[in-house]
Formats: structure tokens, C-alpha cells, sequence
């Protein structure tokens, strides 16, 4: 059965209303309320964080950058692992004596944590002083929760006030953007998958795609901006537009089309679905950059099933193969999770070996965590200790890799996007290649947020360094 539609159609006269309504209120304080945002985990969640900032200033909020002398707290959190939520929880309890020095203070917590009931319980009775809660498929009724809070003077921590159950796409938020050369773009939200580890298919709802118009037409205007790095964003991009006409790989072509100097990406890809066609698409593209992070979760087929991942060992390789072939020069980067319950000692070792014949640029390797609700934590554990050996030793495999990776680069000239200076040298500045890889040379600050070409004269397995060429 369809869910019912709990919450009022929240249209975007209606949002406006709300907004314009929390504007006045804020007009008429004797002094500026300071709004101060918090993002814990992945970058989709910075990319909503922009939206919740966005609002807020729309609303008559300052940003500030420190929770101390903030009017509107927002914890925007993740569910991903349990450090990710004890680490929120832990902040939040910090903001305890923020709330005693400022009874009016306004503490709001948003994102994946809060979609879950177990949580939103916890917060209600161990941490009086949170306001309201918010899902991620109910961003965009921060104006309509955040006024209510204000008039009714009551905290909102119901599954009613947190989750939209209509998961509508809504257009037409204020962003306020965290940079003003490289961006984020979500282009569908939610998961249908359901790998049997994950939290995200719960808490972040059904997959649901942006129309195309919009999305071309907000990359558009970031190209004239003078945005240079541009990632398109959702749990599993594969799946835009499913059900309708067009496709990914169709969306990525149409956006490549765009004139200008920038560097077009996107995450994440499922490799059960991750198509030659796209890959084509990719090779022929003219700002696509070359870099595809492909999350291969373990190198054992049992434990891909048990995974309920829907591809093996092969297919995932076919799509290396392919890959490579049409560009020699990608940059492929991966996600692992060890320890996930069942796995032995030899299926750890299978991934060992497919580490060893991928040989990925980069990995972001992960211990399993088990998630309340989700299949997998109903299994019987690897024990602590087990994956914590197994996790070094895929730290040590993959070190040597990204180095040998690096190596060869030492004496050709990268394209580099400037972010700023490195921490602890002011004369040394950091960047980002087509490929993603962090480099380091002597810079000047007018370089920041602009292309340069910088040869690379030493290689590690985390980073480069050279010197720029004119
Ligand atoms: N435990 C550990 N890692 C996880 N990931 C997702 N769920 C879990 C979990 N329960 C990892 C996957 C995914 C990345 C974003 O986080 O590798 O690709
Ligand atoms: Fe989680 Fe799998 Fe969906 Fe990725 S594809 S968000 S790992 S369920």
C-alpha cells in the first residue's frame, strides 16, 4: 500500500509564505540572528546543508561560523556507520551550553540520523534542548517547521514533523554555496537498492530524479558563474531518469554540450549498472573528467551476494577493461567495506587479489558497521579484532598501489584546480587534478579557484607535488 500522505501539500506558495513570515520576525529583532550550520558525512549532505544555509539567510538569518553566538543551530547528520552518529550526538551535546546561555536558541537536527525512530526517541528524552528534527526528503520544509517551532514555542521530534512521505523532488530552494569555483548538483535522490549493509534506502527514501530542464539550466548557470568543477550527485546515478525516456549516460552527454572552461563529474555509480554507453559517453566528452570512483565493496562473489550487490567479480572487471581502454588516462577510485558478517579469512583474501588486479588510484576503505534495521545486522559478526587486522592490512595493499599509481607522473605537467593554501605553510598552495589526486606547489593567492599547470617532480601514495609552469 502506497504511503499515505501525512504532511499538508507544502507548495511553494505556501513555502514562501513560511519564509517571508520567519523574515519578519527576524526583521523586527533588536539584533541580527546568526544561523550556524553543521554537516557530518557525504557530500550529498554538504550539498543540502547549502540548501538549509540558503533558506536560512533567505529568512533574515546571518551565517556565523562558530555555534556560540548562533540564534538557529542546524546538525546536519549521517547515518552511514555508528562513529558517524556518536559523533553528531556528541556535538549535539555540546550545544547544551550553548542553550544555556541563550534560551531562545533554536537547535534544529536534519539529515539521515533523524529518519530513524530509535534516534528521534533518544533525542527527545537524553536532549531536551533540540528543537525539531528533519529528514532529508523534508529540506525543504524548513521554513514551515522552523516557523512553527517559533510560534508555538513547542519541540517538533515526531516522524509526522521529520519525514515528507510524499518524497516529492522540490525545486526553487535558495543555495547557499559553500565555494565559488567548485559545486555541487544532485540529480536524483534516495536509493532503491537495498545492499543488505546499508541505512541509506531507510533513511534517505525511494529514488526520485530531477527533471532534466532544471538540472541543465542550474549547470548552465553555474558555468556562468565561473564554476570550474561541477559534480552531479545522487545515491546511485545510474538509476536517473529510470522509468522515463532518458538515462543517465543521455544527461551527461546533453550536459557535456555546455560551453565553457570546467571540469564535470559524478558520484556514485553502481557497477551493476555502470554501462559501456556511459563509458563512451565519458571518452567522447569534452568536460567529463576522466575519473569514475566505481564502489566494488569486497572482491568475493558469495560476499557481493550476500551483499545483494547484483554483479561479480567479472562484470566488475569488464567495466575496468572497458574503462581503460577508451581512457587510458582515468583515474579509478573505489569504496570497501571489510568484515561484513560472514566474511572468512579466504574472501577477505579475494579482495586482497582484486585490489591487486584492479589496482585502483584510490580507496576509501571502510569497517562494517552494523546498522539497526538492515539485513546484515542480523547476521552473526566478524569479531572486532578480526576486522580491524583485516582493515590494516588493506590500508598496507593499497598504500603500495596508489604509490605505484603516483609514480609515473612524476616529470609530465597536470591540470590543476588551485583551492588555496596548504595548513602549515603559507607559500604552499594545494590543488586538485582532473583525476582527483591532491598536489602541492609554491603558489600566489590570485591562483585560488582557477586552472594551473603544475609539473610534478615527487610522488607519495596520497599526494603530489611540483612546480607551476607557465
Ligand atoms: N558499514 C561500513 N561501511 C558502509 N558503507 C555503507 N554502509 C556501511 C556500513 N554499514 C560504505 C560503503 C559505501 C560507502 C559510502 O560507505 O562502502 O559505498
Ligand atoms: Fe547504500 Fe547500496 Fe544504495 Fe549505495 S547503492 S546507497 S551502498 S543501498
Amino acid at each position: 500500500m502506497a504511503k499515505q500522505l501525512i504532511m499538508p501539500p507544502d507548495d511553494l506558495a505556501a513555502r514562501l509564505d513560511y519564509m517571508r513570515k520567519v523574515r519578519m520576525w527576524n526583521a523586527d529583532a533588536l539584533e541580527t540572528r546568526k544561523v550556524y550550520v553543521q554537516t557530518f558525512g557525504c557530500q550529498q549532505n554538504e550539498a543540502d546543508s547549502e540548501k538549509y544555509l540558503g533558506m536560512a539567510v533567505d529568512m533574515g538569518y546571518e551565517p556565523t561560523d562558530t555555534p556560540d553566538n548562533a540564534d538557529l543551530i542546524i546538525v546536519n547528520t549521517c547515518a552511514i556507520r555508528e562513529h558517524a552518529e556518536k559523533k553528531a550526538l556528541s556535538i549535539i551535546g555540546q550545544y547544551k551550553h550553548v542553550k544555556a546561555k541563550n534560551k531562545d536558541l533554536i537547535i534544529g537536527v536534519c539529515g539521515c540520523m533523524v529518519a530513524q525512530e530509535h534516534r528521534r526517541e533518544e533525542l527527545k528524552m537524553k536532549y531536551p534542548y533540540v528543537t525539531f528534527t528533519l529528514g532529508t526528503a523534508s529540506l525543504h520544509h524548513l521554513p514551515r517547521v522552523l516557523w512553527e517551532a517559533i510560534e508555538s514555542k513547542k519541540r517538533l521530534i515526531t516522524a509526522d514533523s521529520t519525514e515528507d512521505f510524499t518524497e516529492t523532488v522540490a525545486e526553487g530552494m535558495p543555495v547557499r554555496r559553500g565555494s565559488d569555483y567548485r559545486a555541487w548538483v544532485s540529480i536524483m535522490y534516495g536509493c532503491n537498492n537495498f545492499c543488505s549493509y546499508c541505512i541509506v534506502p531507510y533513511v534517505r527514501g525511494r529514488e526520485r530524479s530531477r527533471d532534466k530542464a532544471d538540472i541543465i539550466t542550474e549547470v548552465r548557470k553555474l558555468v556562468s558563474e565561473g564554476y570550474k568543477d561541477i559534480t552531479l550527485l545522487g545515491q546511485n546515478v545510474n538509476s536517473y531518469g529510470k522509468g522515463t525516456d532518458t538515462d543517465f549516460a543521455d544527461l551527461l552527454a546533453e550536459i557535456d554540450t555546455i560551453e565553457g572552461d570546467f571540469w564535470l563529474r559524478f558520484m556514485t555509480s553502481h557497477p551493476k549498472d555502470a554501462s559501456h554507453k556511459l563509458i563512451d559517453v565519458m571518452a567522447n566528452g569534452k568536460h567529463i573528467a576522466h575519473q569514475f570512483h566505481l564502489p566494488l565493496q569486497s572482491g568475493s562473489d558469495p560476499v557481493l551476494k550476500a551483499m545483494n550487490r547484483h554483479y561479480d567479480m567479472e562484470r566488475y572487471m569488464d567495466s575496468v577493461r572497458y574503462m581503460r581502454e577508451k581512457m587510458p588516462d582515468v583515474t579509478i577510485t573505489s569504496d570497501i567495506i571489510v568484515g561484513f558478517p560472514g566474511e572468512t579469512e579466504e574472501q577477505f583474501e579475494e579482495t586482497l587479489k582484486a585490489l591487486a588486479d584492479v589496482r585502483f588510484d584510490m580507496l576509501y576503505s571502510f569497517i562494517y558497521s552494523p546498522r539497526k534495521g538492515t539485513p546484515a545486522a542480523e547476521k552473526e559478526q566478524v569479531p572486532d579484532v578480526v576486522k580491524g587486522n583485516r582493515f590494516d592490512r588493506l590500508l598496507a595493499a593499497q598504500n603500495e598501489i596508489a604509490l605505484s599509481k603516483n609514480q609515473p607522473l612524476v616529470g609530465a605537467t597536470l591540470r590543476v584546480l588551485c583551492d588555496g593554501v596548504s595548513k602549515g605553510d603559507e607559500s604552499v598552495y594545494s590543488g586538485r587534478t582532473e583525476g582527483n589526486k591532491i598536489v602541492f606547489f609554491k603558489g600566489t593567492s590570485d591562483m585560488i579557484g582557477n586552472f594551473v599547470n603544475v609539473e610534478i617532480n615527487k610522488a607519495e601514495a596520497f599526494a603530489l607535488w611540483g612546480d607551476i609552469q607557465k
